[in-house]
């Protein structure tokens, strides 16, 4: 038989633990692993701004054909402003080209294909922790990948010189995959003066910047969360920047996602936009539409764009007024010191939760975080507090 030598792959360490939450009978519940904006009431909810888009959007379509295959060019446009900012030559100057790719992972995965295809580098430096998916990309796609630190649990911060030493050892030409803002999943990101020292350090070190930036908008503000970023392309020419619409859009589902490539100028944006197509062409061939235009309606109408602006505060503030609360509900309740959460950006506190805590946590509570310790701050609410703060305070007493 062809297929009988293949092996039971282990279950997604995010999406895998849903489905044990959802296979949980207990009436007490909580998840808080994925990675999913939720509201007071438990729900994640379609934006207002979407649904009026989406009603726009049926009432004026009038056909289905293909997208260009990068996408909308307009889109393109809205979404290097959102990168770089109004004013930017960068925007319209042709020196960045923008692709629409099917959410952040697809761009991401089409980044290191272009990577790979163009003969750019062989290796990727990954934060220790990050996303599991960036290990998983950058090997599905033949990347070799290295770690650099970026978490010290006993200080419950970035060791930046142990980081930069580290990344001392990159060899020119290789690719350092930078969390833009909103680290996953340690929630902690690099203050102005690192961000100079990193950007300045790409740059004498001639390696390539790759930026993903999946959480625009949630950690301080649209254009607050765009700092780090810009401040890479200060001194740095060249980047790939990895957007994803899914949390600021709560557009999870439809897929929408952008890879824009910094070059130097237009001439080699224009070729790189050329080898581009043909990598789309290869996977997917064009993108898919809905979400697209969704977000195409909303960035470019100012009444909509306003009210996405609003809901997307909205969100951003619940989230941080969770964390909050949780940490000093934690504070209060006797069983160490979680002010350090404070500092964390995002839509994941990282709770220095062991293993074994993790565990008992799922075991005798019925309450699910990933692994690491990284709680979904999103998920938390006013019905869940109380429980969630009496079982991790269990499980640290032990
Ligand atoms: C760091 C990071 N990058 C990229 C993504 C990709 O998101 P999506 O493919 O859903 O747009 C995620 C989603 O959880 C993420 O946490």
């Amino acid at each position: 038989m062809f297929f009988d030598h293949i092996e039971a792959a282990p279950a997604d360490p995010i999406l895998g633990l849903t489905e044990k939450f959802q296979q949980d009978q207990r009436p007490g519940k909580i998840n808080l692993g994925v990675g999913v904006y939720k509201d007071e009431s438990g729900a994640t909810p379609i934006l207002k701004c979407v649904k009026e888009a989406e009603r726009r959007i049926f009432d004026e379509e009038k056909s289905k054909t293909y997208l260009p295959i990068t996408g909308i060019p307009e889109f393109g446009r809205l979404t290097r402003e959102l990168l770089f900012g109004k004013g930017s030559p960068r925007v319209a100057d042709g020196s960045a080209v923008t692709c629409h790719c099917p959410g952040g992972t697809g761009a991401l995965r089409f980044g290191a294909d272009f990577i790979i295809q163009q003969g750019l580098s062989k290796t990727v430096w990954i934060s220790d922790p990050t996303w599991i998916n960036h290990v998983q990309i950058a090997k599905s796609s033949g990347l070799r990948f290295e770690r650099y630190p970026y978490y010290d649990p006993d200080t419950h911060s970035i060791p930046f010189d142990r980081m930069m030493g580290t990344l001392s050892k990159a060899k020119e030409g290789d690719v350092v995959l930078i969390h833009a803002c909103c680290h996953n999943p340690t929630g902690l990101d690099l203050n102005p003066a690192q961000w100079r020292e990193l950007s300045l350090f790409l740059k004498e070190r001639h390696l390539l910047p790759a930026l993903d930036f999946a959480y625009q908008g949630f950690g301080d503000g649209l254009e607050e969360d765009a700092a780090g970023l810009r401040a890479i392309l200060e001194n740095n020419a060249e980047a790939l920047i990895a957007s994803s619409f899914s949390k600021n859009f709560g557009l999870y589902c439809e897929r929408v996602g952008a890879l824009t490539v910094v070059c130097a100028d237009k001439a080699t944006a224009e070729r790189a936009n050329s080898q581009l197509k043909i990598t789309v062409r290869t996977s997917i061939s064009n993108p898919p539409a809905h979400g697209e235009k969704i977000v195409l309606t909303v960035l470019s109408d100012p009444e909509l764009r306003a009210q996405w602006e609003g809901e997307l505060a909205t969100m951003r503030n619940r989230i941080n007024d969770m964390r909050s609360q949780l940490a000093a509900r934690l504070n209060d309740s006797g069983v160490g010191d979680f002010s350090f959460m404070q500092g964390q950006r995002g839509m994941f506190s990282f709770s220095g939760l062991t293993k074994d805590q993790v565990a008992a946590l799922q075991r005798d509570f019925g309450i699910y975080i990933v692994g690491s310790g990284r709680i979904c701050v999103a998920g938390i609410n006013q019905g869940n507090l109380d429980r969630l703060v009496e079982a991790m305070a269990k499980v640290i007493r032990g």
